[in-house]
């Protein structure tokens, strides 16, 4: 008898842990190595949420709480769906779990049946797959254009419909490409998805995180129709720099919200009751930290841009998030193979788009401070005139 369950061998290891943990050991060895890798902000969490979760500590907040969340947290929840996108949920629609990711995973388990098909545009964020793979489902890749920023368009998505087709998976801002969803284009997709009877789960957890003139807008709030149809994952670990805290959330159908806090029960129980009350903290303040994190990751994409610019390298310009998908096709190696040599030659560590469905990229993330920005892409202009 096979020692591991079949759906859990065919799960890939993160190769964005793998690069961090090998960039963490070279430091370690004494290394002067800069990471472009990581997927968090390098802010410290605000001090008013510490403080929340040092009070929540201090009165003892330490037992299990509801499984999908305490009232107080899910009413702010509520509350932000209302003002930041004119969402109206009631809190059966909304359920707290460990981090977006945990959100994501659950959701995707409770609508994917065995070989039901889950679109997925690519280039996609990495987890998404091997989620849908877990819940055996079948995942189909959408192949988008780079000339469009690698967004999902109505023509691409019609053509992939068939009457297995049970869920689209869109994320805007996106990771790994830094799109931004407009209201014509989500337009279009929601128009299909209704069309079709379609399920969408919109990844919304770089919301915050937005440039230029570029604004968020959640498929959700386009009809009643789609609404209805709309599953929107956000929480706290990007827009408030609390990616170990382990808050997210999601909202959507009653029914399969109600399914999903089954699972919950008799898999995680509740998120972290300290979390959640710092997490309350987070939403019921003022956006000051977070407008003052977003200028400062405009700065640095500014920079990190202009850098690109200079060496003459291609890329998708980012309108959120905070990466840069760089097209490395000039030259002429594989995404893994560019990552491996850059780190063990220039001590830069990067993520292979191959990671993310597509080999003639690299992701760089720019969530470091100006100065290794500076340092690395000079790295990254030795890099690419050394012959090779
Ligand atoms: C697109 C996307 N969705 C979800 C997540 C997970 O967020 P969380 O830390 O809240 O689980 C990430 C984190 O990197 C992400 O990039």
């Amino acid at each position: 008898m096979n020692k591991l369950a079949q759906r859990v061998k065919d799960i890939e290891p993160s190769s964005t842990l793998a690069i961090t943990a090998r960039a963490k050991k070279m430091r370690q060895e004494g290394l002067d190595v800069i990471s472009f890798a990581a997927g968090e902000p390098d802010f410290d969490t605000p001090q008013y949420i510490k403080d929340a979760a040092i009070k929540a500590l201090a009165e003892g907040f330490t037992k299990y709480t509801p499984s999908s969340g305490i009232p107080e947290l899910k009413k702010a929840i509520q509350k932000k769906f209302k003002l930041d996108n004119s969402l109206d949920y009631e809190p059966e629609q909304i359920i707290v779990s460990c981090g977006a990711k945990h959100s994501l995973f659950n959701i995707i388990q409770v609508l994917v049946d065995k070989n039901a098909e889950v679109l997925i545009p690519s280039p996609y964020w990495v987890s998404y797959l091997e989620m849908v793979k877990f819940a055996q489902g079948k995942a189909v890749i959408l192949k988008t254009d780079s000339r469009n920023s690698f967004k999902l368009n109505a023509e691409i998505l019609s053509k992939n419909i068939t009457k297995k087709t049970k869920l689209l998976i869109l994320n805007s801002p996106s990771n790994p490409a830094g799109c931004v969803y407009k209201r014509e284009e989500l337009d279009d997709i929601a128009q299909i998805c209704v069309k079709n009877k379609l399920w969408v789960l919109s990844d919304e957890i770089y919301e915050k995180l937005i440039y230029e003139n570029n604004k968020h807008i959640s498929i959700a709030t386009l009809n009643n129709d789609i609404y209805k149809l709309t599953f929107v994952v956000n929480g706290v670990s990007k827009a408030y720099s609390m990616t170990g805290w382990r808050i997210g959330y999601l909202a959507g159908d009653k029914e399969a919200v109600e399914a999903t806090a089954r699972l919950q029960d008799h898999s995680t129980s509740n998120p972290c009751s300290i979390s959640q009350k710092a997490a309350l903290a987070a939403l019921s303040s003022d956006n000051g930290f977070i407008d003052k994190m977003r200028l400062e990751f405009e700065e640095r994409r500014n920079l990190m841009l202009s850098e690109l610019d200079k060496i003459g390298l291609d890329y998708i310009k980012p309108e959120g998030a905070f990466y840069v998908f760089l097209d490395i096709s000039k030259a002429k190696i594989g995404s893994w193979e560019f990552c491996d040599k850059f780190l063990a030659e220039k001590y830069v560590a990067v993520i292979p788009g191959a990671a993310f469905g597509n080999d003639n990229y690299v992701r760089f993330s720019f969530a470091a401070s100006m100065p290794e920005i500076k340092k690395g892409l000079e790295r990254l202009r030795e890099f690419i005139s050394s012959p090779r």
